[in-house]
């Protein structure tokens, strides 16, 4: 162990008193969490302001005291807003204690009176809420911007008469006809759970831990209803050992973020696939795909892909998290900190992917023709043909016999349902009715399924105007949560 353990720190830490050497030079650099927990300096000023205000209503400290440590703060803010950040120190371990360190520099002892009645495991909590607070509210409005683009492009094809009917797959196989608008809605309702969840994890984040102090509450005077109304915050934690301890909320807020990935992970595989040459379904814009170094005619779907890939990436955040938890003894435990990284590893990584995703399809070309060509072949009426016997009296077991083997012969002759005329049908089965031909066309298969989140046109319609009521409903929620924001 020639290792040298001890070197001169710059400066005497903030627990200096109780301290006689220095901490190690390299366990600096490995304790701090502040190249991460710097993006928390808005939140963490936030906080401390409404804590000395708080102390100086209830006579903790003086108002003088209070006036110097929020004009203290206030011009710390400037500063790190201008980028103007000198005072940045990793033996300062993080965003809190350097921004309490720069404040006793710049207004001398009051400075040490803004930690009265608070500990770094409360604020540190507090700030992580608040900080969660503002990353689902901008995520979840970003994604309202995608499921309007959907719902915009799904009414634009679905316009009776001009509608764009596209395959509609199982087993990645040729199924049924469904409108394009229906496909591009599923993803939309997709994302309007996810809003949902998000919505679900920032009711978990709006309650206020500051008040425990380290793990069992302080002796001072201090009232926890006050700091939370200033912060715009729901309640308060009900148990300080839980609430220094608790990350509950960070976890709603990356499975949110996880299931999000998934979905758009799912929403550019197709897109992927479709702009295949293959498939032909739609053309990426020139913005939104990468060409190939060495094949000239390459277009390639890049940012779909990346998004695919990137889902990995928000999965293991999630795990991580967890994995940081699930072992841990209450209260505090430094194994917290790594909360951060992948917390907001996730945030960024899914407000890249929504941006991209939005652009993507927003952006897309559709090739009506390719889709609808699709929908003709494959069989994709089959089980009409089959419904048609059903409607002649035949049970639908012996109807799904009899379509089997047409399709069957279709397939070792090389035609398809729709080449077939009537007597070549009845020759199969003499029950198949005059209109059998008719039940054969795609509109028809499409027009037919009018139940309630069906592809009929009828009812995608109504779909729509669903889906636009409650985007809206969304939307005022987001402007309700702002208006109830920080109160300083
Ligand atoms: N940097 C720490 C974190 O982010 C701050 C809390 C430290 N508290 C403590 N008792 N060491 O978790």
């Amino acid at each position: 162990m020639d290792r040298k353990q001890n070197t001169n720190a710059s400066q005497k830490s903030l627990w200096g008193g109780r301290f006689q050497g220095s901490i190690a030079e390299s366990m600096l650099a490995f304790g701090a969490s502040l190249p991460v927990d710097n993006r928390l300096w808005r939140e963490d000023i936030q906080g401390s302001k409404a804590h000395a205000q708080m102390l100086g209503e209830q006579g903790i400290i003086s108002s003088q005291d209070v006036d110097s440590i929020i004009a203290g703060l206030s011009s710390i803010e400037v500063d790190i807003e201008a980028e103007n950040w000198d005072f940045y120190d990793l033996a300062d371990e993080d965003i809190h204690m350097n921004i309490e360190r720069e404040l006793t520099r710049r207004i001398g002892e009051a400075g040490g009176r803004l930690h009265t009645g608070r500990s770094r495991n409360d604020q540190v909590a507090t700030d992580m809420r608040l900080y969660c607070k503002r990353r689902i509210n901008e995520l979840a409005s970003q994604i309202n911007v995608l499921r309007a683009v959907l719902i915009q492009g799904a009414a634009e094809s679905s316009l009776a008469g001009d509608e764009i009917i596209m395959p509609g797959y199982t087993h990645l196989q040729k199924a049924q006809p469904v409108l394009f608008a229906h496909h591009l809605m599923a993803w939309q309702w997709m994302l309007a759970r996810d809003f949902k969840r998000f919505m679900a994890a920032y009711e978990a984040a709006d309650v206020l831990p500051l008040g425990s102090a380290a793990l069992a509450g302080t002796t001072y005077p201090i009232d926890e209803c006050k700091v939370s109304q200033t912060l715009g915050f729901a309640s308060l934690c009900q148990n300080s050992l839980d609430a220094v301890s608790d990350r509950d909320f960070l976890c709603d807020a990356v499975y949110a973020a996880t299931m999000t990935m998934t979905h758009l992970s799912r929403i550019c595989e197709e897109i992927i696939l479709w702009s295949t040459e293959e498939f032909g379904f739609i053309r990426l814009d020139d913005a939104y795909s990468t060409g190939s170094s060495i094949m000239p005619q390459k277009k390639n779907p890049d940012f779909a892909e990346l998004t695919r890939g990137k889902t990995g990436r928000v999965i293991g955040d999630l795990v991580t998290l967890l994995v940081v938890l699930k072992a841990l003894p209450l209260a505090y435990n430094k194994d917290l900190q790594e909360d951060k990284e992948n917390a907001l590893d996730a945030f960024d990584t899914l407000e890249m992917c929504l941006d991209a995703v939005t652009g993507i399809i927003d952006t897309m070309q559709v090739n009506k023709e390719a889709m609808r060509k699709g929908a003709q072949g494959g069989f994709m009426a089959a089980t009409d043909l089959a419904d048609h016997l059903v409607s002649q009296g035949v049970s639908f077991r012996e109807a799904h016999e009899v379509i089997g083997r047409i399709v069957l012969h279709c397939e070792t002759t090389g035609c398809t349902l729709q080449d077939l005329s009537l007597s070549e049908l009845m020759a199969f089965d003499a029950r198949f009715g005059k209109d059998a031909c008719e039940a054969l066309d795609i509109c028809t298969v499409v027009a037919r399924r009018a139940t309630y989140g069906g592809t009929a046109v009828s009812s995608v319609v109504r779909q729509i105007q669903r889906a636009e009521a409650l985007l809206q409903a969304d939307k005022e929620e987001i402007v309700a949560l702002n208006k109830k924001g920080v109160g300083m």
